[in-house]
């Protein structure tokens, strides 16, 4: 559809954000549910979010994704939170809606441009389900009930993760992050939230099921591994996760094939995450079909 003055618009925030698939995926969806919308994607310095979501609320898009650095950040940026995003601690996706006749706060498309008068921002965590399902429905079609899971990073992403796992009822759960405060601090939350759920920190000694990289180790070529293989060898886990796409393989994933382990990137999470967002803004069901096509058109270039 070709651009008009009558096109609206969303858009992913990150900082960087050129590597991001989500303008692919989303124009995708998009063009399948036949809307007269456009994704776009910003550079947005941290200092700069909040003038950046004002900025978007005022031009009355759709609604924004967020991505590194931005997800806690937005916690306190956003004028109602949802749900998911309360209970996860983080917003990925934010939707501008408009105030009805009635007083009724309604997705900002629902109404006709010249009745919209007063918008809000609402956050909301979609990454949290999205791990799950590419966890365990899409790729490595691991039960995550009882579960034994290393999970490598305690920052954003992996409280986020740590949290989702307990809730879903991994039977254990071992803690590995660079500085381990943060770790310990997740470990405390873990154990008061859900106490049956098994929590500690550091590697360890025995076989686990999962291996969830949610460090940004590996993004870079020149990044060292996220686990150190000295303390825990790829032969003791099942089944290895990285919440990164790009590249396609890090240096994670290709070690752990090489040794016998099942593997997947993060791209079905992004897939997820990325066709809940669609939903929220649109009241449509995701073409999660073309979506996906989109996804690894980009990703992998075929
Ligand atoms: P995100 O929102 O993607 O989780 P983040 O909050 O900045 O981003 O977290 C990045 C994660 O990668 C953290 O677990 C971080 O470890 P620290 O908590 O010790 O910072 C980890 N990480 C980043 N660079 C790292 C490095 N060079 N070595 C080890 N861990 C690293």
């Amino acid at each position: 559809m070709p651009i008009t003055a009558a096109t609206w618009y969303c858009a992913v925030y990150g900082h960087p954000v050129h590597h991001s698939a989500s303008p692919a995926m989303q124009n995708a969806g998009i063009a399948d549910l036949g809307l007269d919308w456009k994704y776009l994607a910003f550079d947005v310095h941290p200092d700069d979010l909040r003038l950046a979501i004002a900025g978007a609320k005022a031009m009355k898009f759709i609604g924004l994704n967020l991505t590194v650095p931005h997800k806690l950040l937005a916690l306190e940026m956003v004028d109602a939170l949802d749900a998911t995003a309360k209970q996860w601690g983080a917003v990925n996706t934010i939707r501008f809606e408009a105030r009805t006749r009635s007083g009724e706060w309604v997705p900002l498309a629902q109404l006709p441009a010249g009745e919209i008068m007063q918008v809000r921002s609402q956050g909301f965590n979609t990454d949290a389900d999205a791990l799950v399902q590419a966890v365990q429905q899409e790729d490595l079609e691991l039960p995550l009930k009882g579960a034994r899971v290393l999970l490598l990073g305690a920052g954003g992403a992996g409280r986020v993760a740590a949290l989702r796992l307990a809730a879903e009822g991994v039977s254990e759960l071992f803690l590995v992050n660079r500085t381990v405060s943060k770790a310990e601090k997740i470990a405390s939350e873990i154990k008061q939230l859900f106490g049956t759920v098994g929590v500690s920190i550091g590697y360890p000694a025995d076989t686990v099921d999962l291996v969830l990289n949610a460090t940004s180790l590996g993004l870079q070529a020149s990044d060292a591994s996220p686990l150190d293989e000295t303390k825990f060898p790829f032969k003791k886990a099942r089944a290895v996760y990285d919440m990164i796409y790009r590249p396609a393989e890090s240096r994670l994933l290709k070690a752990a094939k090489t040794e016998g382990c099942r593997t997947a990137n993060g791209l079905s999470m992004l897939l997820y995450q990325g066709a809940k967002a669609l939903e929220i803004w649109s009241g449509k069901p995701a073409p999660l079909k073309i979506m996906r096509t989109a996804l690894v058109k980009n990703v992998y270039g075929k």
